[in-house]
């Protein structure tokens, strides 16, 4: 059997979970998170996201870490290498194309929220927000996007700051950064938290994260939850297969993938209980809208002991959560020059980096002078958004799905995973079955292509999987042998 050597491999046995975790935890928890859930109205949707992370996440999370490893590159050529040892259709690399692609437009909006992180660290330290009631913290914060000089500054720091680190090297200063940076953030939200269950508003908080309410669920919710499933665990994006591809031989991939989903979703939820209190108990709508951390968070830091101390320290770990995410993003991207074209990680870094500038820049003019400017209907901050947590990465992952669970030779993913044999054979009635259906009818139900609400007729999909399962055990049986062990 021929496997690709390692070029790059992680320091230490944390090294993977560390970035991966690094990857995954950011903006997405602290920031979207909360403000899609406010959005689309709390528990329904919070429920729905779970799902999504169990059902869909976490297989394909797997399987883009098995790739990675076994095809030692970034997305397209791992893609390429795998499928060529199974004398595949080269076509394939054309997903790990699409994941870059989607990763490279993630960022281009990302440093603009990361931006706010950082500029927010400095306003809380020079006491720019103290003393401000709600409706001056939304003027603040409007007033801070309104000026393009401002917005800008910052979205090109963060730009700068991720090339310069993702041009040196992803290992050397990523694995150290996390060691103190993610128990940080535990700690501060924890501090939120805390204060969420003295402020008066944690039962209504609490209440609106996790009371199932179906009615609140649209097609568009649906396929809100599964997007961000995808964009929380950086998944279809070139993040985690590249990195994967840095995994040294016999880690367990099962139990890395477990571990950093599981961080990634106490993070989201206890973002949720931080800030959701604090929005309950000032009258503050909780759909509010991408703005909702930075308009509702300086409140409870005014309010509690060592506010000042403790909203500095909370926005400069966002700042750096959101760092380690940015980095991940243009990774792979950089990886792809560096070992196809043989560019030195700097000079790819550079390179990407004028796109990405440019790009960045045109879409923090969302937020003023550009305002107006519409792709898709949108501004293109929003499109940018939309195309990938809607389009790219939903699709992205059913062909991963469809690439491990009906392309690979069966040893292939085996060798990899190193499951038990049903733990292996789970895996893959997911990706075979239930991840691409899932995908599938929500795509579909939110383009009202469906016809049926599927939440309504749940027994439908679920009798749609095992028909897909009859006929795919039938005709081309895996699932069965894998659970005998064979
Ligand atoms: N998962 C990160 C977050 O929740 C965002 C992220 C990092 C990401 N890398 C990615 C999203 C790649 C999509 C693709 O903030």
């Amino acid at each position: 059997m021929t496997r690709e050597k390692p070029k790059n491999l992680w320091l230490s046995r944390w090294g993977f979970i560390l970035a991966a975790t690094g990857s995954a935890v950011g903006l997405g928890n602290i920031w979207k998170f909360p403000y899609i859930t406010g959005e689309y109205g709390g528990g329904a949707f919070v429920l729905m996201y779970l799902v999504c992370i169990l059902a869909i996440g976490i297989p394909v999370m797997m399987t883009e870490i098995a790739i990675g490893r076994r095809g030692r590159g970034s997305p397209i050529d791992a893609i390429a290498r795998v499928v060529r040892e199974n004398n595949g259709n080269p076509a394939w690399k054309l997903v790990g194309s699409m994941a870059m692609l989607a990763g490279f437009m993630i960022l281009c909006f990302y440093v603009v929220v990361a931006g706010w992180a950082f500029a927010y660290t400095v306003k809380m330290l020079d006491g720019s927000l103290a003393a401000s009631s709600v409706e001056g913290l939304a003027q603040t914060f409007e007033a801070h996007n309104a000026n393009p000089w401002v917005l800008g500054g910052w979205s090109v720091l963060v730009a700068l700051l991720t090339l310069f680190i993702v041009g040196r090297g992803v290992q050397a200063g990523v694995e150290r950064a996390f060691r103190w940076m993610m128990p940080g953030l535990a700690v501060m939200l924890l501090v939120l938290v805390g204060y969420g269950l003295t402020s008066g508003g944690f039962d209504e908080g609490f209440a609106f994260l996790f009371s199932f309410d179906a009615s609140k669920l649209s097609g568009e919710a649906l396929l809100a939850a599964l997007g961000h499933a995808f964009f929380t665990l950086s998944l279809a994006s070139g993040a985690i297969l590249t990195y994967g591809s840095y995994l040294p031989d016999g880690q367990s991939i099962a139990r890395t993938t477990f571990m950093v989903a599981i961080a990634d979703t106490c993070v989201a939820l206890l973002a949720g209980l931080a800030i959701f209190p604090v929005i309950f108990a000032n009258g503050m709508s909780p759909s509010a809208g991408p703005g909702l951390i930075f308009m509702s968070l300086p409140l409870a830091f005014q309010q509690m002991p060592f506010g000042t101390l403790f909203g500095v320290l909370f926005f400069a770990m966002v700042s750096v959560a959101a760092l380690s995410s940015a980095i991940s993003m243009i990774e792979a991207t950089v990886a792809y020059l560096n070992e196809k074209h043989g560019i030195s990680r700097g000079k790819a870094a550079i390179g990407s980096g004028t796109v990405l500038l440019v790009i960045s820049l045109l879409a923090m003019l969302s937020f003023n002078v550009g305002a107006d400017w519409k792709l898709f209907g949108t501004t293109l901050f929003d499109a940018l958004d939309y195309l990938t947590s809607r389009w790219m990465m939903p699709l992205g992952g059913i062909f991963m799905a469809v690439l491990a669970g009906y392309c690979l030779r069966a040893e292939i993913m085996r060798d990899e995973l190193e499951l038990s044999p049903a733990g292996y054979a789970l895996w893959l009635f997911m990706v075979r079955y239930v991840s691409p259906v899932l995908i599938l009818m929500v795509f579909l139900h939110a383009l009202g292509w469906l016809g049926f609400d599927p939440l309504e007729r749940w027994y439908w999909i679920a009798s749609a999987i095992a028909l897909l399962t009859i006929v795919g055990e039938g005709f081309r049986p895996r699932v069965m042998p894998a659970l005998a062990g064979r």
